[in-house]
């Protein structure tokens, strides 16, 4: 009985804590750090498709990227910034520089859309050196706006 009790006290403590702790932002937190590694992935089987001369798989990824680049200012709502109670790297500067932030996105729309129409033409050279711009829009954005 009085085991019973006590945890139910201790259940009645600890729920509001967690349910306090970023309510909602804990799951778009979650969504958006599966997006971002799953554009590892994709970056990933771009590199191994130039060795196999792969450019239809190149192109399929690049959309799956252009996409994420499209939606990715949903995933970034204020409050969701990198906290003790949350694992995120997201940088303060993503709020404080909205104007910088919307730009490093754009660089990473328009470096994507650039390889979904150079990979068409299957020359792999211009291939290459797009993809590289896509992959300095990466790193580009993780310098200014990821701890
Ligand atoms: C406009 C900014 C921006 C662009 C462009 C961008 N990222 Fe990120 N990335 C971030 C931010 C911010 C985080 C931290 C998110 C968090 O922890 O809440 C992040 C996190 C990550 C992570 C870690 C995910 C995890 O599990 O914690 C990986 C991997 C990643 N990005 C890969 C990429 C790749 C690959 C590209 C390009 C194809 C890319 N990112 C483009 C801003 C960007």
């Amino acid at each position: 009985m009085y085991k019973c009790k006590f945890v139910l006290i201790l259940f009645l403590i600890s729920f509001p804590f967690f349910s306090y702790s970023h309510e909602g932002a804990t799951g778009i937190i979650k969504e958006r750090m599966d997006k971002f590694k799953e554009s590892k992935n994709l970056m990933r089987t771009i590199n191994k498709s130039f060795s196999e001369d792969n450019f239809n798989v190149i192109t399929q990824s690049a959309k799956k990227l252009n996409k994420w680049a499209n939606e990715m200012h949903k995933y970034f709502p204020k409050g969701s910034e990198a906290s003790s109670s949350n694992k995120s790297e997201a940088s303060d500067n993503i709020w404080s520089d909205p104007e910088g932030f919307k730009e490093a996105i754009e660089k990473f729309q328009i470096s994507s859309a650039k390889l979904i129409k150079i990979s068409q033409n299957k020359n792999i050279d211009d291939t290459v050196s797009s993809f590289r711009e896509v992959a300095a829009s990466c790193k580009g954005c993780h310098q200014q706006f990821r701890n």
